[in-house]
C-alpha cells in the first residue's frame, strides 16, 4: 500500500509521494508583460511554499521537475538565469532545511551542472544525512530515458565486476535509479496546461495517478494542491486487478 493515513486531517488519505512538473513559468510572466525569468523566480518561491505544505499535511516525498536534459536547448540567457535561481534556492535551503526538517536529494546528472551548483548539492546531501523526515527530490538536468540508460550502464559495470546479482529483477533495477529506496509517486501533477510527461519519471510513474490543470505553476497554490489531492482520493487504483 503506497498511501498512508494522514495525521493532520482526521483519517483522510494523503498521497505518500507527490510528483510535480513545474511548468508554466514562462507563460505566467508573458501574460504580465514580464521577462520569462521573472516567472522562474516566482515559480522557485512557490516551490518552497508547496514543499512546506506537503510536509505539514503528512506527505513523505515531493519530487519536482525543475530542469530537464532537454531544457539546455533554451536561449543561453534563460538557462543562465535558471541556474542562478537554482543556486539562490540551494543557498537558502542550506540555511533553512535543518530547521524546517526537510531533507533534499537531487535526481539527475549533477556532473553536467555548473561547479557552484555541484558544490551546493553536495552540501544539501551532507545536511540531509543528519535527520529523518519529509524529503524533497529536485530533478535537475534530469531525463527519464537518461536515468534508465545510466542505471543499465551501472548495473552492467557491477555485473562485470561480480558485484551485482546476475538475476536482474525490477526491484534490483530500481536500486540503480536516482529514486533508489523511494516509493513510486502516487500522484503526478502537471500544471501549465500541457498533458504530456516530457521525459519525467518514466519508470516510476507506471501506476501513478495523473492530474493535469491549466493553472500555471507560479499560481499553483496550496488550495490547488488540496484540489488535486481531493481528485486523487476519488480515484480507484486497481494496479491491473479487479475491485475487491
Ligand atoms: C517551467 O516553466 C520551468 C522550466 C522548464 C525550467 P517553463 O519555462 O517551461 O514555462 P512555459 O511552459 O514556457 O510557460
Ligand atoms: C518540462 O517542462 C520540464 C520541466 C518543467 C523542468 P517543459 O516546458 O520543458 O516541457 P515541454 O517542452 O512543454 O514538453
Ligand atoms: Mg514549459
Amino acid at each position: 500500500m503506497s498511501v498512508k493515513m494522514n495525521h493532520h486531517t482526521a483519517g483522510e488519505i494523503v498521497p505518500r509521494h507527490i510528483a510535480i512538473i513545474l511548468d508554466g513559468n514562462g507563460r505566467w510572466a508573458k501574460r504580465r508583460g514580464l521577462p520569462r525569468t521573472a516567472g522562474h523566480a516566482v515559480g522557485s518561491e512557490n516551490f518552497r511554499k508547496i514543499a512546506l505544505y506537503c510536509r505539514d499535511i503528512g506527505v513523505d516525498y515531493l519530487t519536482v521537475y525543475a530542469f530537464s536534459t532537454e531544457n539546455w536547448k533554451r536561449p543561453s540567457d534563460e538557462v543562465k538565469a535558471i541556474m542562478r535561481l537554482l543556486g539562490k534556492y540551494l543557498h537558502e535551503a542550506i540555511d533553512t532545511m535543518e530547521r524546517d526538517k526537510m531533507k533534499m536529494r537531487v535526481f539527475g546528472d549533477v556532473t553536467g551542472l555548473p561547479k557552484e551548483l555541484q558544490d551546493l548539492v553536495a552540501q544539501t546531501n551532507e545536511i540531509s544525512k543528519r535527520y529523518e523526515g519529509f524529503q524533497a527530490n529536485i530533478c535537475l538536468n534530469y531525463g527519464g530515458r537518461a536515468e534508465i540508460v545510466q542505471a543499465a550502464q551501472r548495473y552492467a559495470r557491477d555485473l562485470a565486476e561480480g558485484k551485482a546479482d546476475p538475476e536482474l529483477t525490477e526491484e534490483l533495477f530500481s536500486d540503480y535509479l536516482y529514486s533508489s529506496g523511494i516509493p513510486d509517486p502516487d500522484l503526478l501533477i502537471r500544471p501549465g496546461g500541457e498533458q504530456r510527461i516530457s521525459n519525467f519519471l518514466l519508470w516510476q510513474c507506471a501506476y501513478s495517478e495523473f492530474y493535469f490543470t491549466d493553472v500555471l505553476w507560479p499560481d499553483f497554490s496550496t488550495d490547488e494542491l488540496d484540489k488535486a489531492i481531493a481528485v486523487f482520493r476519488q480515484r480507484d487504483r486497481r494496479y491491473g486487478g479487479v475491485k475487491a
